[in-house]
């Protein structure tokens, strides 16, 4: 499937909604909009041979539907303003990505949330951090949704060329990951582009990846320990479990230091995400995504 989207879906994701259109919009030449077939079944709280990762996983989930959603509102408040039609294309093809990742992990969140694990805990949370956004200007808006946008593709990227990480998970979430990761590079120059073309300000860039970064890292780390915590029984009680947990911290250590030279870069005048190359990863991946049966085609 790669059509042109409409979307219909409250600023809740709780709610998301996603109606695919018939085209009315020129297709994307590059980003395909896919539907997966993960299905939000039989989860258990730990699905990675190490409990951190699992909970890491599953805390960048819990802020996916709204966040995604506001990534959606955001490019959309000033849609109007771009007349290229490529980059149209590229926005309705964006809508119907994201909005896709919104309605999935948004199932993954219900089904593994339980009694002993409280992800809505978080929700309010959430909701009150995307209301203040929502007050911002369109193009702080706009800005943050561009510093989490490479916050994402940077991690996509190194999901795919790690794929360890997510290929010991079992087949249904690994789909999961690999089908959104697959997807956030495909788009990943999308809010840039839209921002470039209506604000093009480099110190509002600037400024806005380093206020993302620091509550990025602060709200995932929180997020995480505290799903941790809630899970410790299973989590911490042996041995093996805490030896798992240290090689988690290792993998994240690793990967927030192979990240630091892409995640500089963002703050270069002359910055685009296209200067990332991920097209052999790219190539590689969407084939696997085909040949696994993890998405409809
Ligand atoms: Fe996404
Ligand atoms: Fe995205």
């Amino acid at each position: 499937m790669n059509q042109a989207a409409s979307t219909d879906i409250s600023n809740t994701a709780t709610t998301a909604k996603v109606t695919l259109t018939p085209r009315s919009l020129a297709k994307s030449k590059t980003i395909t909009i896919r539907k997966t077939r993960f299905q939000a079944a039989n989860l258990t709280e730990q699905y990675s041979k190490s409990p951190l990762i699992s909970h890491f996983l599953t805390a960048l989930s819990m802020s996916f539907p709204r966040g995604e959603m506001f990534f959606v509102d955001t490019i959309k408040n000033v849609r109007s303003e771009i007349k290229d039609p490529s980059l149209k294309a590229d926005i309705a093809a964006f809508i119907g990505q994201e909005s896709m990742h919104a309605k999935a992990h948004d199932q993954f969140n219900t089904e593994i949330q339980s009694a002993d694990y409280h992800l809505k805990r978080f929700d309010a949370e959430i909701d009150k951090e995307m209301a203040r956004l929502r007050t911002l200007s369109k193009r702080r808006q706009l800005a943050a949704t561009v510093a989490l946008e490479h916050f994402t593709a940077m991690i996509a990227g190194y999901i795919l060329t790690h794929p360890k990480l997510v290929q010991q998970l079992p087949p249904n979430m690994a789909s999961l990951w690999i089908w959104h990761a697959v997807e956030e590079i495909e788009h990943k120059h999308v809010a840039f582009d839209v921002y470039q073309t209506v604000f093009n300000n480099l110190a509002q860039r600037r400024r806005s990846m380093r206020t993302i970064s620091l509550g990025f890292i602060i709200s995932n780390t929180v997020m995480t320990s505290q799903l941790l915590w809630q899970n410790r029984k299973q989590s911490l009680g042996s041995v093996k479990q805490i030896w798992a947990n240290l090689q988690g911290v290792g993998t994240l250590a690793h990967m927030m230091v192979s990240l630091l030279p892409e995640y500089l870069a963002f703050y270069k005048e002359s910055f685009h995400p296209s200067e990332i190359d991920h097209t052999p990863l790219l190539a590689r991946w969407r084939e696997e995504l085909v040949k696994k049966e993890w998405v409809e085609v």
